[in-house]
C-alpha cells in the first residue's frame, strides 16, 4: 500500500516525464524543419527514455496498489531560436526534473516508504546522467558558435545514438 499523498506525487511525476517527452518530441520536429536529421533523432530518442522513465512509475504505483490517474499533458514550446537554444532549454528541463526527483525522495523519506526511495535510487543517478548528458551538448553548441561546419559534425554524431 501507498499513502494518498505519495500516491498524488507520483501519479504527477507520471504526468512530468510524459510532457517531457512531449517536449522532447516536440524539439525533434524543430530540428526536422532545420534538416538536422541527426539532432531530430537523438531527440525522439530521448522522448522514447522519457516515455520509459513514466512507466517505471506506472509500474511502481500499481505494484504499491496505488491508482494511477492520467493528468492533462502540457502543450509544449514549438520553436526555439536556434539549436544552442533548444538544448539550453533541454539541459534546464533536466534540472527541473531533478529538482522534482529530489523533492519526491524527500517526501518519500518523510512518510518512511522504503521501496519508494529504493525505486528512486534509480531515478537520482539517471539524473545525474541526463543532465551531465545536456550539458555536454550545450557546452558543444557553443563552442562552434555560428560555424555551419561544427553543426554539421554535431548533427552527425548525435545522429549514432541508438535507440534505448
Ligand atoms: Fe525523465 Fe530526462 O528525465
Amino acid at each position: 500500500m501507498i499513502s494518498k499523498k505519495l500516491e498524488a506525487a507520483l501519479n504527477k511525476q507520471i504526468n512530468e516525464e510524459i510532457f517531457s517527452a512531449y517536449l522532447y518530441l516536440s524539439m525533434s520536429t524543430y530540428f526536422l524543419t532545420l534538416n538536422l536529421d541527426g539532432f531530430a533523432a537523438w531527440m525522439k530518442a530521448q522522448a522514447r527514455e522519457e516515455m520509459s522513465h513514466a512507466m517505471k512509475f506506472f509500474d511502481f504505483l500499481n505494484e504499491m496498489e496505488g491508482r494511477v490517474t492520467l493528468l492533462a499533458v502540457k502543450e509544449p514550446e514549438r520553436t526555439w531560436k536556434s539549436p544552442l537554444a533548444a538544448f539550453t532549454a533541454a539541459h534546464r528541463h533536466e534540472q527541473y526534473i531533478s529538482g522534482r526527483i529530489n523533492a519526491l525522495y524527500r517526501l518519500a523519506l518523510a512518510e518512511s516508504c522504503y521501496p519508494m526511495q529504493i525505486m528512486l535510487q534509480w531515478f537520482i543517478k539517471e539524473q545525474v546522467e541526463e543532465e551531465a548528458t545536456a550539458a555536454g551538448i550545450v557546452h558543444q553548441l557553443s563552442q562552434i558558435q555560428d560555424s555551419t561546419q561544427g553543426l554539421w559534425m554535431i548533427n552527425r554524431e548525435l545522429g549514432e545514438r541508438k535507440a534505448d
